[in-house]
Order: structure tokens, then sequence, then C-alpha cells
């Protein structure tokens, strides 16, 4: 039966990784995968993290499994974190979470759940997205469409489009949004723009399904949120599919979390019961290391100082770099405009370099970027900057 299998195409992210792997040249650069490194270009574990393992380690009695929906410990946490302990959403207990392998498990957990008790909606995803977002909405058997996001002219956010295209969205569809840092172009949505959204978004009467995965990587952990807080009006359903892969540099634990949020606490247990099945069918529950790591952290008061110093240390350092990316590009006297690459937010930066251009990056100065441009600032140095920038000034 196998050999008649034909080879499916590598990821378009992850398996750029796969190739830098490979590449023997000593001077590789690897700006593709959203993975925070330090200055020497090491992905450090924070020092919250091994606190709280060496705490886990001594403490831990049993290896028994989490319920389906995982620890109840972490599910509040997640909710404080992302709300604020004090949001009504929280003391109503008209959100209920599920403790999932990583973002992207509880993306396909979320599509799962739509899925089996919505079949005709339709996913809307933005344009450009994260490209694992439509594969795992295809994968479960729904629909998707998109709305416009990336104006590449302004280099900014095409409200108009967007807002446009959102007015077309049917009651009962899911409309996927990045909850801040948006992958790949770094634009995010003003204060005032996601009032537009929310109002648009839950006045056609369409379920809002918030991607969180870099909370406290763009302007703050409060500032962060702004998107998240606008849609969570009094009575708004939404999905929230949040991960600590990067906030926390669990990558390899797997970490995330699915919260959904209904009218009252009776149809949110409702909810959640269905959302337990969909668990079940697919790895049953939960692995538990990652999210003890987490609520570890946020319960424990002088470990949650910790981790906001340290969180703060990678955003400052991320920042930092935008701004000498920017400062060494304007150097090179190329006649275009690199303001944008301080005004996006996250770890990531929309280029705008062709995929030509991308893989002459690759082949010629074993620079690895994403082909739609997004290069990882995270993954930049000092040491390294003069070498990027010459690289792009070459490719352009
Ligand atoms: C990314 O966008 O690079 C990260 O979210 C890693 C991934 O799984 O694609």
């Amino acid at each position: 039966m196998f050999e008649q299998v034909t080879a499916a195409p590598p990821d378009s992210i992850l398996g750029l990784t796969e190739a830098f792997k490979k590449d023997a040249r000593p001077e590789k650069l690897n700006l593709s995968v959203g993975v925070f490194k330090d200055d020497k270009g090491r992905t450090p574990v924070l020092k919250c993290v091994k606190e709280a393992e060496r705490r886990l380690l001594e403490g831990e009695s049993s290896k028994t499994y989490l319920s389906i929906e995982g620890s109840p410990e972490y599910g509040r946490a997640v909710r404080e974190l992302m709300f604020g302990a004090d949001h009504e959403i929280v003391r109503s207990n008209r959100a209920c979470t599920a403790q999932c392998p990583g973002g992207t498990g509880a993306l396909r957990v979320a599509a799962d759940f739509v899925k089996k008790l919505f079949p005709s909606a339709t996913a809307w995803f933005s344009t450009p997205t994260w490209p694992n977002h439509q594969g795992i909405f295809k994968s479960a058997g729904l629909a998707v469409a998109s709305y416009p996001y990336f104006d590449a002219a302004k280099n900014g956010l095409d409200l108009t489009g967007m807002i446009a295209a959102l007015n077309t969205v049917a009651a009962g569809d899911v409309v996927v949004l990045h909850g801040c840092c948006h992958n790949p172009s770094g634009v995010d949505p003003t204060p005032e723009q996601w009032t537009q959204i929310a109002d648009v978004v839950l006045g056609r009467g369409a379920l809002p399904l918030l991607d969180f995965a870099y909370q406290g990587f763009g302007r703050g952990l409060k500032e962060d949120s702004v998107g998240l807080l606008t849609l969570a009006r009094p009575g708004a359903e939404m999905l929230v599919a949040s991960s600590f892969s990067k906030n926390f540099g669990l990558y390899n634990e797997r970490v995330g979390a699915l919260t959904l949020v209904a009218k009252d606490a009776a149809v949110a247990e409702t909810a959640l019961s269905q959302i337990k099945t969909c668990i079940r069918t697919n790895y049953s529950n939960p692995p538990s290391h990652g999210g003890a790591v987490v609520a570890t952290v946020l319960n424990d008061a002088t470990l949650r100082q910790q981790w906001d110093a340290e969180l703060a240390e990678m955003r400052n350092r991320i920042n930092g770099m935008r701004t000498l990316f920017q400062k060494t590009m304007e150097s090179r006297k190329t006649g275009r405009d690199w303001s944008f690459i301080t005004q996006q937010t996250g770890m990531f930066s929309f280029s705008g370099l062709k995929p030509e251009q991308v893989d002459m990056l690759r082949d010629k100065f074993a620079i690895y970027i994403v082909r739609d441009g997004r290069i990882n600032v995270a993954g930049m140095s000092a040491e390294t900057m003069d070498r990027l920038c010459d690289a792009i000034v070459a490719v352009l």
C-alpha cells in the first residue's frame, strides 16, 4: 500500500528548519520559524520555568491522567491572565477552558467542535495568515474563506477591505482573528479599529475565534489583550486558542488552551461537554507538564514577578532588534522607507520580499526566511545584522 503514496510537500515553516539543519554552510541563519533567540542565538529556558520545574519535580507524587479538559488550576490561571482576575467573564464562570497540546492543538479542537456542532459554518481568515490556519480547519472538514487584512502599499491594515468582507459573513460563521502580533504581518488593529471589527463580527452574529499566541510579545500583557477585551462584551460568545510556546518559551512542551466564552455558566458547561468528546476521540486528555509549569508560575507571586520581568526582557530585545534592523537598512540608502519595521509588533516583520528574493537569500547567503517574506525579528542579533541587511539589499 505504501508504495503508492506520493510525497507531501514540506511544511512552509517547519520544513524550512528541516532544510536549515541539512545546510552545511557555517554562516547559515534561520529567521524562519517563530522562536525567540537571545543575543547569542540561543533559545533559553526561562529562569521562572526552571524554578517551577524544580518545585514540580520535588512535589510530584503521581503521573496519573489529567481529566479530559486538563487541570482546573491551569484553566483558571489562563482565563485570569487573558481577561484579568476581576473580569465579569472570569467571576461569572461563563468561560471554561480545556488544556490543549499547544495553540495548534487548541485550534484543532476548536475546529472539530465547530464542525461537529455547526457543520455548515465557514471559517474566515485574514489575508495573509499563519499558513497552518486554513489547513487545520480544512482538515476538520470545514469550509474556509478569506477577508483582506494587510495593505502592502501602505504596510498597514486594510481596515476598509476587512470591514467590507466581514460585513458579508453569515450568522454562525467563525471569524478567526489574531489576538495580537499578527502572524505574519506584525500589523495589529488600534483599539478604535478593534471596536469597529467587534461591532461587525458580533453584529453579524458570527463567532469570533481569537488566536492568542503572543500575549506579552507586542506592547505588554495587558496592552496585547485589547482585542480580546473589546470582543468580550456582556453576554457575547467567543472562542480563544491561546499558547504558552512563545511567552513562556515552552515550545516543545506543547502547552496551550481552548477557552469558550458563553452567555452564562450553564451554557458554557454544556458546550464544554462537547469539547471534551472532541478531545477524547483525538488525544484523550492533555499532557500535564507544560500546563503545570505555567500554573505554578502564574499562581506564585514571586515566580509571576520573575516571569513578567523575563517576558519584558524578551519583548525589549525584539523591539531593540526592530530599531537596529530599521537603522541598518536605512544606512544602506536603498531609497525605500523602512519605518514600517518599528511600527509592526511581535515576533515577525513582513519584509515585502518576493518569493524569488527569499529563495536567493537562502541559496546565495544561507539566510532562511518564510517564502511570504516573513522574517523572525526575534532571531536577529547585533552580530549578524550587517550581513542580513547586506544580503537583503543584494536580493532587492
Ligand atoms: C511560526 O509561525 O513560526 C510558529 O507559530 C511556529 C509554527 O508552528 O509554525
